[in-house]
């Protein structure tokens, strides 16, 4: 999302400082962060971790959203952007540890001294084979009957040069894409597109099975799934 984000935002005439580990900024440790928002007008937060266990989650949105707010105020920054996830703060998708790290992350962002935009997206279309890794125990693909409705990265990305250069500051928008799925069928027309012959079992969700989908306003993106026939609901 950064390096998809940044050439957006390039093409545009906005100067960009990418703020990676990559490039020796450090936003838990601060090493480095001081120094790369010296002139920053926005900061957008596309930070990420691979702990999904709630006080990994949790630590690491929370230590990095107010390290970037503490260093920003310093440097003299005037707005916040946040990507963050339609439904994390349902209270049936409270249970998964990263969606806590993620509501923690808005909290932070929200209370902080810097204007604060959120931006919340489904589900990346690209990110579903990833999320069916991630649902695999035993080379099976656990998935429950829950609604999905992903969106199109590029839309994500434009919606996030949207909030740097043109929405009101302090604005919380969501975007979602235009097919609403049931998981398990999504991961069954997926992975039989990759020629992936791990099996899609249903199972019962601990999630209620709208938690993740937008309810209220939302932009809709135009870009459909890649593969077609998959039952919408
Ligand atoms: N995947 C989805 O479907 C989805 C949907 C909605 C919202 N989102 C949100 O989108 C955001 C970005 O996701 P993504 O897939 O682009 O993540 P990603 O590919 O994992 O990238 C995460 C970025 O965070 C940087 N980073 C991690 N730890 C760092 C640290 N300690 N200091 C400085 N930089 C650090 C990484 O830097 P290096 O590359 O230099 O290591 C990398 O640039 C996440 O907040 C996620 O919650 C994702």
């Amino acid at each position: 999302m950064g390096a998809r984000l940044a050439s957006n935002l390039e093409e545009k005439g906005i100067e960009v400082v990418s703020g990676g580990l990559e490039d020796g900024i450090d936003v838990i440790s601060n090493d480095g962060l001081a120094d790369a928002l010296v002139g920053v007008d926005t900061i957008v937060n596309v930070l990420n971790t691979d702990r999904f266990d709630p006080e990994g989650a949790i630590s690491f949105f929370e230590t990095s959203t107010k390290n970037l707010i503490s260093e920003g105020e310093r440097a003299g920054v005037r707005h916040h952007v946040v990507l963050s996830i339609v439904g994390v703060g349902d209270e049936n998708a409270s249970e998964v540890g990263y969606y806590l790290g993620k509501v923690a992350q808005e909290r932070t962002a929200r209370s902080g001294s810097i204007p604060a935009t959120i931006v919340r997206a489904t589900q990346f279309q690209s990110y579903v084979p990833v999320l069916a890794d991630q649902h695999t125990v035993d080379g099976k693909v656990l998935a429950p009957r829950s609604l999905i409705q992903p969106v199109e990265l590029d839309e994500v990305v434009e919606l996030l040069a949207e909030a740097v250069t043109t929405l009101e500051r302090g604005s919380v928008v969501e975007i979602a894409g235009p097919d609403r799925y049931y998981l398990d069928d999504l991961f069954r027309a997926t992975l039989a597109e990759r020629g992936d012959d791990r099996e899609v079992v249903t199972v019962a969700g601990n999630e209620a099975s709208n938690a993740l989908v937008p309810h209220g306003d939302h932009r809709t993106g135009l870009v459909r799934y890649p593969i077609a026939g998959i039952a919408t609901v």
